[in-house]
């Protein structure tokens, strides 16, 4: 990449062309505040420059995610929540650094343990049947449990005396929950959300040129959400460092308009002026496309106040842009430079992606101008092992899963999103619907929603704000006026997307007469039938009203099991189960397929998630409702979605063919096939041949006898797929299969490594639950294991797990040094497996020491 000198930033930033372009022509919504406050008239300048701006700036971006001390609180025992909440005058608020001993550098921490973020501790507690938390897990959190719900974090650092005068925060992507944040001993702030981002300005009460102590308690006595939710720090933590005059925190909004083959970028630029003097501030922004090259440029001037902060605004022309799609997901970047009085103050980078979006009343959703159905998924954010603490990898691994399954889109449902689930689906091609926890037009419900679209507003798979769940207040005028006042700061944050409810109930009042399309969850359910009714009413009535599917479904099923088992807490997983407001998978897709007002939908959900067990609780401790389990193995219906939202062919035969004891006894046997005919053998002799439907699947009934079960699928008279379900022999041995045999030494890349317990003949055997054991030798480390079994009461972080139907998981976290990591898998009875994988030298990203 060609390298800039600060002369040759000068340079760029004065090839000025006659153009100028205001920031209300640009098309920029500009709060009337920051019109007023705003100082100094603006000059834009257009120009081509030939190199990316690469100066050294004195931004530096930390992850600051390593090395912390944690320690469990209590929420109703000062002396065992370090003094928090004493009546010792220096445990309370009397004075801004009258903070008690634990907020302090001199606390000794050492008989704290030692961890890495993300965190989540309520993933390590034990499984405990208690009375009210089923919908969390049932795992001991919550105001009944204070010796479990307050958690401590501490982390030390040093700030060098070159950083004096440099403008210093730190940066949450998200705390579960109620974080209270002390400094060197000294009271910051308090964030109220589990999932909102936030930020604190540390500049005031740092050590230069010595140690530092950030404190953290994180109370989670209370919950926002209805499933599982963890704890702790669970996304990562930043440390920023600025020169005063800066970007703001997401102040780079770029958003593009399409005219014949070019686009327009409108790209706004917050740059805060920290400081006592009024600064000249010169802003390069320059639009980068994927391979480095410059689309365009563009150089703004103005006078930034002291302490203000002024909206720059450029407008770029990309000519041929290269658009983002689900299929081609092209990214461009903006690289943003600041320079006052010859000197680079700041570079930042923006992804972005250029793509156009229209929902439409009577056509459904429209991507590029192209017609898309959304077959999406709604999704709650952990995952076996691990909990809510994911890796970055894991929420690429999580994506992809779906995007193999032909699903396009994925709801956050109900809440923000941690930002690298947004990268992965800007970099796969998902689409997404972004969602916030707190359905309110209070200062704190507008905080969470500010926080998330300035945060998120770039990313170009984001095409929906959704500002609501099944709120009680959906049908009412208040429910209206709550509404109406979240949507005017979504358009005055980002005019580039609609605005959406999930409503289950009220269509056609209240709320509904506010948003820009409608959302439906189930719509009266009862498998499709009053969906249907519910549906057709309202666009008969609302004709120019756009509508989506904001969840359907509500399947109920679990991985490998065919018959319902309340005891166990199982439910089979043909797709016949589900509440009675919601649908089957079946149920819901016919009535969306059927109708191109419909925009599509959301499935709840893509994977099950702990919590909300239904509908059977304890022993079960996790939903039942994703097409794959909590470890990403696919049921059964992933495959009725992949043979209807895709166009390869599918054929998929179950269930499996081990019913030792139930011979002669009839057994349902499935295909979900986008075939156009399917014949059935067993031991080689047909049992008939079927017609599918289309959207449908094909059943037969068939007498038990071992052996194999064969679907051979048609389409034109010729067979294209087959598939087998044979009677396996006795658990034998371990089959290991990573997901990515090479990572990155890095302390945070995972392989994950699927666990199948075979027989003699290397095939899973369905029913297998032999406890397996893990070695990991090497520099890595196993962060955590899973089986998908939603009544598995095993610990998540452990070196063994029992198969589940056959199946486990293991996850090998990289240390921060490269070099061969050997697996060992090994189980009482059985051979032996092991699987090498490398973690390779990469350079690391820029973190705190
Ligand atoms: C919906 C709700 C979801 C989940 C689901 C279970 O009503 O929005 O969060 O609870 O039901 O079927």
């Amino acid at each position: 990449m060609p390298r800039l000198t600060r002369r040759d930033l000068l340079k760029a930033g004065l090839a000025v062309s006659a153009s100028a372009v205001t920031a209300d022509a640009a098309g920029f919504l500009l709060s009337a505040t920051e019109r007023d406050t705003e100082m100094a008239a603006q000059f834009t300048s257009e120009g081509n420059s030939t190199a990316i701006v690469d100066v050294p700036a004195s931004r530096e971006h930390l992850l600051l995610d390593f090395d912390w001390r944690f320690h469990l609180g209590h929420a109703a025992n000062a002396v065992k929540d370090f003094g928090w909440g004493a009546s010792a005058r220096e445990a309370a608020f009397q004075k801004g650094d009258s903070f008690f001993p634990v907020t302090r550098l001199k606390f000794d921490d050492s008989d704290w343990r030692t961890l890495d973020l993300p965190h989540d501790w309520v993933v390590e507690l034990p499984f405990q049947n208690g009375p009210e938390r089923p919908d969390h897990a049932s795992k001991p959190i919550g105001r009944n449990y204070p010796e479990t719900s307050i958690g401590w974090y501490r982390r030390v650092f040093e700030i060098g005396e070159a950083d004096t005068g440099k403008r210093i925060s730190v940066e949450f992507d998200g705390v579960f929950r109620q974080a209270t944040i002390f400094f060197n001993g000294f009271y910051i702030g308090e964030n109220f959300s589990g999932y909102a981002p936030f930020r604190f300005d540390l500049t005031d009460y740092a050590n230069y040129g010595g140690k530092n102590v950030l404190t953290v308690r994180v109370d989670a006595s209370l919950s926002e959400g209805w499933f599982y939710e963890g704890a702790g720090i669970y996304r990562h933590v930043w440390l920023t460092k600025t020169d005063s005059l800066h970007v703001a925190q997401w102040g780079t909004y770029a958003r593009s308009e399409i005219q014949g083959d070019s686009a327009n970028v409108f790209i706004t630029t917050e740059v805060e002026n920290e400081d006592d003097i009024a600064k000249a501030c010169r802003v390069v922004s320059q639009v980068v496309d994927h391979d480095g090259r410059i689309a365009h440029s563009q150089t703004t001037t103005a006078q930034v106040s002291p302490w203000g902060r002024y909206t720059f605004a450029a407008q770029v022309a990309v000519p041929r842009p290269m658009l983002w799609s689900i299929e081609e997901p092209h990214l461009y970047r903006v690289i943003t430079t600041l320079e006052s009085d010859g000197t680079a103050t700041d570079r930042s980078e923006t992804t972005f992606g250029i793509r156009t979006l229209r929902f439409d009343a009577d056509k459904g959703f429209f991507l590029n101008g192209k017609a898309v159905k959304i077959k999406g998924t709604c999704n709650h954010q952990d995952h076996a092992g691990v909990g809510s603490a994911l890796p970055d990898r894991l929420q690429y691994y999580r994506i992809a899963r779906l995007k193999e399954m032909q699903s396009n889109a994925y709801r956050t449902s109900h809440n923000p999103a941690t930002p690298e689930l947004l990268d992965a689906c800007d970099h796969l091609g998902m689409l997404v619907m972004g969602e916030t926890r707190m359905m309110a037009s209070t200062p704190e419900g507008l905080s969470q929603l500010e926080r998330m679209i300035r945060r998120d507003r770039n990313h170009p798979s984001i095409i929906l704000w959704s500002l609501g769940n099944e709120e009680r207040a959906q049908g009412t005028p208040r429910g209206a006026k709550i509404v109406a006042s979240m949507k005017r700061l979504v358009r005055k944050l980002d005019p580039s997307r609609p605005a959406t409810v999930a409503m289950d109930d009220g269509w056609g009042r209240g709320i509904s007469d506010v948003v820009d399309v409608q959302g439906f969850n189930y719509a009266g359910g009862s498998g499709g039938a009053d969906t249907a009714k519910n549906i057709d009413e309202f666009h008969k009535r609302f004709p120019t009203r756009p509508t989506v599917g904001s969840e359907t479904a509500s399947a109920y099923s679990t991985r490998g099991i065919y018959a319902n088992d309340k005891e166990k807490g199982y439910v089979s997983a043909y797709d016949v189960d589900f509440p009675d407001y919601g649908l089957n998978s079946e149920g819901w897709w016919k009535v969306f397929a059927e109708r191109s007002f419909l925009s599509g939908g959301f499935v709840w959900t893509g994977f099950d998630y702990r919590g909300e067990p239904s509908p059977y609780k304890w022993p079960c401790v996790s939903s039942h409702f994703g097409i794959m389990d909590t470890c990403g193995f696919p049921k059964d219906n992933y495959f009725y979605y992949k043979a209807w939202w895709g166009t390869e062919p599918v054929l998929h035969l179950f269930p499996h063919w081990n019913w030792a004891g139930k011979e002669g006894q009839e057994i349902a046997v499935w295909c979900h096939t986008n075939l156009e005919s399917v014949e059935l053998f067993l031991n080689g002799a047909s049992l008939g041949s079927k017609k599918v439907e289309r959207n449908s699947h094909v059943e037969w009934k068939v007498k038990y006898t071992p052996g194999v079960l064969e679907a051979r699928g048609s389409r034109s008279g010729q067979v294209v797929l087959t598939e087998k379900r044979e009677t396996t022999g006795a658990p034998n041995g371990i089959v290991l299969h990573p997901d990515r045999r090479e990572i990155a030494a890095d302390g945070e890349d995972v392989s994950v490594i699927a666990v199948e317990v075979v027989d003699a003949q290397r095939r899973v055997v369905p029913v297998a639950a032999n406890e397996v054991n893990f070695k990991v030798t090497g520099p890595a480390r196993v962060i955590g294991v899973g089986n998908g079994d939603p009544s598995c009461h095993e610990p998540d972080k452990a070196d063994k797990r029992s198969a589940f139907n056959g199946l486990c998981i293991v996850i090998v976290q990289a240390l921060r040094s490269a070099g061969e990591i050997r697996i060992e898998a090994s189980a009482e009875g059985l051979v032996s497996a092991s699987i090498l994988v490398r973690a390779e030298a990469v350079s690391l990203r820029p973190s705190v020491g």
